[in-house]
């Protein structure tokens, strides 16, 4: 479909098909920028580039998802953010930091992109187009970026380039994405390990809102500026360079030093941390009913501390939670809208899809979005794509 669409639109043949991965985070959220432990894996559903490498320093690029944008083009020449370049300033910012480290980058390319991740559903498909972006150029020029360096790359786009304050989970899990696996990551250290995801008798189901993540960047900088006053509260006190390395006890004893709103936020990242750790623990003894509780545990958390969840997640998951063969469920990513996961048995699958729906439905007004997830590479060359 996407060669199809690339002769279309550029009139010849494109070279290579390439394709990023979205992700999904089992557990530990909001504590990446935390110093916490997170535990994401890439997804089947991503972002996909059918490309051409020029003669010129040109960079024409076409979205089969903004058709309406019709080809965006610009200079390798002139990388400066500009609103009315629209989604290829991703495009741009890669650009940009990858030619101060790599000068010999001197030509552009045309391509067709088509991401397969729904809209604002928060399985990150803005951290899907930058590692795309990267494994494009890093595959025409044949650049040395290791995974763990393109990761970098991909976060310092969007905090430096696109402005949002994010952490390193997203674009880690998808640059070092593997199949069936789960990354367990330190993201104080980078220090990361992959479990396997083995669960025969259940599947995970991502559900989505349907809401887009509207005001959810300036709400995730304000949850950031938060944690940060906390920390240097409580830094008066305790000797940390992270929030997630403060016991417990520890916040307690400091309460008073601290305003309602960061004592909450600062519970949850030490609490979050703690049900990171044990559900790596659980997975790794196969204990599923375990890490259920711990997603339930989670969401709640996220829900009274951190206040990141809103009617449409608190009642998906809620809905969930209540369905019979379920193991447990939280929102996932950012929140404020987006998408949850529930742990679901297999035979209940079908019972579950229609029940959750039908209660969402009923509450919220339109229809929530329920998928299977499957764990995947991550960015990678593929044929084709079917559609
Ligand atoms: C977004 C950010 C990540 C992380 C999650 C919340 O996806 O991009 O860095 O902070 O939210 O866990």
């Amino acid at each position: 479909m996407l060669r199809e669409c690339f002769k279309k639109i550029f009139n010849k043949e494109p070279a290579v098909i390439y394709f990023s991965p979205g992700r999904i985070n089992l557990i530990g959220e909001h504590i990446d920028y935390n110093g916490g432990l997170v535990f994401p894996c890439s997804i089947t559903i991503g972002t996909y580039a059918a490309t051409a490498k020029r003669d010129d320093k040109i960079v024409r690029c076409y979205s089969k998802n903004f058709e309406e944008l019709g080809v965006i083009e610009f200079s390798l020449d002139n990388l400066g953010y500009d609103k009315k370049d629209n989604w290829t300033n991703y495009a741009k910012g890669v650009a940009k930091f990858l030619i101060e480290k790599y000068p010999q980058i001197d030509k552009g390319f045309d391509t067709i992109v088509y991401g397969n991740i729904p809209n604002g559903s928060g399985l990150s498909s803005s951290a899907s187009l930058e590692l795309l972006f990267i494994q494009i150029f890093k595959d025409l020029f044949d650049l040395p970026i290791t995974e763990v360096e393109a990761a970098l790359l991909g976060k310092r786009v969007e905090n430096e380039y696109i402005g949002v304050n994010s952490g390193i989970m997203d674009q880690f899990a998808i640059s070092l994405g593997k199949k069936d696996q789960a990354i367990l990551l330190d993201c104080n250290t980078l220090d990361f390990e992959y479990i396997p995801v083995c669960m025969p008798d259940t599947k995970i189901v991502i559900m989505n809102t349907n809401k887009r993540r509207e005001l959810a960047d300036s709400k995730y900088n304000e949850r950031r500026a938060e944690c940060d006053s906390a920390l240097a509260k409580l830094q008066s006190k305790i000797i940390a360079t992270t929030l997630c390395e403060i016991a417990l006890e520890d916040l307690e004893a400091n309460k008073d030093l601290l305003t309602d709103n960061e004592y909450k936020r600062a519970r949850h990242a030490i609490t979050e941390n703690i049900r990171t750790k044990s559900s790596a623990e659980a997975f790794k003894d196969n204990d599923l009913i375990k890490f259920g509780k711990l997603l339930n545990s989670s969401h709640q958390s996220l829900k009274d501390d951190y206040e990141v969840t809103g009617i449409e997640l608190d009642t998906l998951v809620e809905a969930a939670q209540r369905q019979e063969g379920v193991l447990g469920a939280r929102m996932t990513g950012a929140g404020f809208g987006g998408c949850s996961l529930a742990i679901v048995k297999n035979d209940n699958i079908e019972d579950f899809i229609e029940k959750v729906g039908k209660e969402y439905l009923d509450k919220i007004g339109y229809e929530a979005g329920f998928y299977i997830a499957e764990i995947g590479e991550g960015p990678t060359k593929v044929k084709d794509i079917a559609e």
